[in-house]
């Protein structure tokens, strides 16, 4: 007899059919006659009530059937009369596939934290919290292709190992074979890479969008939507060193186009979800945060505030309130001030645009004002920055001079310069941070818990 999943169980069908089903035990509980087993198989966030008569079944197999254990079940399904479930299924058989001692395994009735979690990351999916926050991370993932898919954008497989460093920022894993306990060097000391794999240093990826935008210069629009890799120490809720990015590129986009784009993006995934994952997110809003549903129906309904960023530096100076890191014009914008601008003061998501060439990556368009590019980042409610990315230089002699100026090498991004020599064209795109999208979409507050096998600093377990 085929198997049934729980969902399918729970679905509409008919009551009174055999069926026969495989899963975990979440939970047992009972009495000397009757045992009620709550069995998941992770197709949805519920579990289905099996019950058992003991005297039907040797006790020494019952004895088996513990948290943890996997389990056959045939049997019938029956109407409950319990609460909380429509439907459970009255056990005939019960076969253990799998023992699990109830004096080793580590998840049990009681909540874990999320800290204790992290550290049995092969087991946490199978809470009911880590198995929503993963269901919906695919669906999110389906999400973002339907959307690229239907409006005629192809999806570029960027490389992972480069020999460049796409945003210039220098934070990047080195990709080598060499043998570093005997490194070959040159005559002045220096590492001769030349008898590397590549013959050339190279490292992982941090964006695809350089290659992205030699796409898009053909193609029209492309999107990438893959992993990145940056080495900066930094230990906060909200970065790893590794994390998916989608970075859509456009050929004939000025900022506005590729604002319009970004808004409407980022509120197709935020419908989609709660359309298709119901159970799960009214699960994560009951449990974990209970703002959540109003929080996604905020973003819905705003139009995203677009500001400068120096309007954002003066509201931020106004403010009735003191920040850790300092405000003033050429200074990054930190989470707390990104925040401020979202939750207090505009009370939706903003668009933060032309900031100080200084502090942006040295592809951004420059405006006339010789001192701001055509940034764009777009700032989220708990996240802060959650969308980066601009319009882009298309001047080959202005994009050279800023290069010169930024120290990035011009000889070795000769391939991206060339796009500017032959039939450039305005283009813009930009960077949405997959996990931190995830972070919003399900409530959790770290970004260690929506990926299910993190990498931070100093961690790099699993
Ligand atoms: O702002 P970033 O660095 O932009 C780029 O990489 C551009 N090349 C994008 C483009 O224009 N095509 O990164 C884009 C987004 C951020 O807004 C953030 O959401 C996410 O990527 N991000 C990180 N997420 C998790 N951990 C980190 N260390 C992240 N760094 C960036
Ligand atoms: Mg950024």
């Amino acid at each position: 007899m085929k198997r049934s999943t729980v969902k399918e169980l729970l679905g509409p069908g008919e009551i009174g059919r055999a069926v026969y089903l495989k899963g975990w035990v979440r939970t047992r509980r009972g009495n000397n006659q009757v045992a009620f087993i709550a069995v998941n198989d992770g197709t949805v966030i519920h579990s289905i009530q099996v019950v058992a008569v003991l005297k039907a079944f040797p006790e020494a197999q019952m004895k088996r059937v513990t948290t943890g254990s996997s389990i056959a079940v045939r049997g019938k399904l029956v109407e409950s009369l319990g609460k909380g479930q429509r439907v459970e299924i009255q056990a005939d058989e019960i076969e253990i596939l799998g023992d699990s001692d109830p004096g080793q395994y580590p998840l049990q009735k009681k909540g874990h934290s999320f800290e204790f979690l992290r550290e049995i990351a092969h087991l946490r999916f199978r809470t009911n919290t880590f198995g929503a926050v993963f269901r919906i991370r695919h669906v999110i993932s389906f999400a973002i292709h339907q959307y690229f898919h239907d409006r005629g954008f192809f999806y570029l497989h960027t490389p992972v190992i480069t020999a460049s460093d796409a945003e210039g920022a220098g934070a990047m894993f080195r990709v080598t074979t060499l043998d570093l306990n005997q490194i070959p060097r040159k005559e002045d000391g220096s590492v001769d890479f030349s008898a590397d794999f590549f013959g050339r240093p190279t490292n992982l990826t941090v964006s695809g969008q350089l290659e992205g935008e030699l796409g898009a210069l053909a193609l029209s629009s492309i999107y990438t939507f893959g992993p990145t890799f940056r080495a900066e120490n930094s230990n906060t809720p909200r970065h790893v060193a590794e994390f998916w990015m989608i970075e859509p590129e456009m050929a004939f986009y000025d900022i506005h186009d590729n604002m319009d784009l970004a808004e409407d993006f980022l509120k197709y995934l935020i419908r989609y979800a709660m359309e298709h994952c119901r159970d799960d997110l009214a699960f994560l809003t009951e449990m974990i945060d209970k703002g959540l549903m109003d929080r996604l129906n905020f973003v819905l309904a705003h139009s995203f505030e677009r500001r400068t960023y120096t309007e954002a530096i003066r509201i931020l100076q106004e403010a009735d309130r003191k920040f850790e890191f300092p405000v003033e014009w050429g200074l990054d914008l930190q989470a707390e001030h990104e925040r401020y601008l979202v939750e207090q003061h505009f009370k939706k998501p903003v668009i933060l645009t032309d900031y100080p060439g200084e502090i942006k990556a040295f592809y951004m368009k420059q405006n006339d004002d010789g001192k701001t590019v055509r940034a764009m980042d777009v700032l989220f409610p708990m996240i802060g920055e959650i969308i980066g990315g601009s319009q882009r230089e298309e001047n080959l002699e202005k994009l050279q001079n800023r290069m010169h100026t930024m120290n990035i090498p011009g000889d070795e991004l000769w391939w991206y310069l060339e796009t500017r020599k032959f039939g450039t064209v305005e283009h813009s795109g930009f960077g949405l941070g997959f996990d931190r999208l995830l972070m919003f979409i399900t409530g959790m507050s770290n970004i260690r818990d929506v990926i299910p096998f993190p990498r931070t600093p100093k961690s790099a377990e699993f």
